[in-house]
């Protein structure tokens, strides 16, 4: 009983400067893929979604919510970590009032950089569209604090934005002989995807983001689905591997130019390949059992297909990197924001953050 005591203490001192209103110091946005998005896809006619069990069974509530994890996701699991309350999805009804101040999440499950990623989930929120919501967003933020406080809130906002993935094993290696791969060598591909993000970032910054951790894509080739339908013998795939290898650093590259074009240490590159590689090739430093299996799935690798109520379910998913063919689980996901926060320039550059979140506390 006292140490409950003394612990709700504590809380209210660490939370009370921001109590004023009720709302957070720093807002938060969310833009990107099924990696950040926290439920948007529920309320779109897509094929790409996470709301149904076992998705969710290691949440609070032990429910599926939309999230591709079995419990919290990357945004969630930011967001716990700089003291602020999960953004909510933007198309969640409850997101009114006061809770705009908390920021907003826009991403959505299948999109990538390019339009045409993504067509075989039908309904689905690309860049352009989360973008209008954002502008509509905006509208309703000041609505509720006036413009000038929305505009503040907007330019100290802490912003996270993952793409690529999808324009990769969704588009250009989803068959064989798709479109784009033979329109592209894999080089040429994601050159193209480069120019097409900075496009995309730029336009970030024009809406008034002004810290913006951008993520690359991970180790593709060794994703649970890629390695049960293109492996030949559990090693990572080397096509989507290569691809990844060349994307990540014009990625960086492509921030630093941005950033000198602005003035500013505006884009933040995260190296999301280094940081998941890592559990990839050392699972037991992690404490996973294996790399390769998803913990909810079928097949080989439980790779083949979606997790859902009939798929193989592991019991305890604190010991597996990936929870389904794509996605990791809650646990990686919390080594790759150990990263984010404390890493050094060769996996988040120019600064990691908490470098930023000293830096920018000055400024808020
Ligand atoms: C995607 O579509 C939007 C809206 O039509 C357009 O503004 C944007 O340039 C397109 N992006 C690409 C990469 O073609
Ligand atoms: C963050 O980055 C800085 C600069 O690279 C580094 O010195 C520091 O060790 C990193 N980690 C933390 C927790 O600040």
């Amino acid at each position: 009983m006292a140490t409950m005591v003394v612990v709700a203490a504590v809380v209210i001192v660490v939370f009370g400067p921001k109590g004023a209103e009720g709302a957070p110091s720093r807002a938060f946005f969310v833009f990107g893929d099924s990696l950040v998005d926290s439920g948007n896809n529920n309320y779109l006619p897509t094929t790409a979604r996470a709301d149904s069990r076992p998705y969710g069974i290691d949440y609070p509530t032990h429910r599926p919510t939309g999230r591709f994890s079995n419990g919290f996701n990357l945004p969630d699991i930011i967001s716990q970590r700089i003291g602020s309350e999960p953004t909510l999805p933007y198309l969640s009804p409850e997101l009114n009032g006061q809770k705009l101040l908390i920021g907003a999440n826009f991403a959505s499950a299948g999109i990538g950089i390019l339009n045409d990623t993504g067509i075989q989930f039908v309904r689905i929120l690309r860049m352009y569209e989360q973008y209008e919501l954002f502008q509509e967003y905006q509208v309703r933020l000041s609505a509720e604090v006036g413009s000038e406080k929305a505009k503040k809130i907007v330019n100290g906002a802490l912003v996270l934005i993952t793409l690529g993935g999808n324009d990769f094993v969704n588009n250009y290696f989803v068959t064989p002989f798709s479109l784009r791969s033979r329109q592209f060598t894999v080089s040429q591909f994601s050159r193209y995807l480069i120019t097409e993000y900075a496009k995309i970032l730029q336009r970030l910054y024009e809406l008034g983001a002004r810290r913006v951790l951008v993520s690359g894509t991970g180790p593709l080739g060794c994703v649970p689905s890629q390695l049960a339908s293109k492996s030949t013998n559990g090693e990572c795939v080397p096509e989507l591997q290569e691809a990844a290898n060349i994307f990540n650093p014009l990625l960086v590259q492509m921030t630093k130019d941005l950033n000198s074009q602005v003035g500013s240490d505006v884009f933040v590159a995260v190296n999301a390949f280094v940081m998941h590689m890592d559990f990839v090739t050392k699972p037991e430093r992690f404490g996973f059992v294996t790399s390769k299996e998803a913990c909810c799935g079928q097949g080989k690798y439980n790779g083949i297909g979606t997790c859902n109520a009939l798929s193989n379910l592991c019991p305890n998913r604190d010991v597996y990197a990936f929870w389904d063919a794509f996605h990791p689980t809650q646990r990686a996901l919390g080594f790759i924001v150990d990263a984010i926060f404390a890493g050094t320039n060769d996996v988040i550059s120019p600064m990691n953050l908490t470098t930023i979140m000293a830096l920018d506390s000055n400024n808020i």
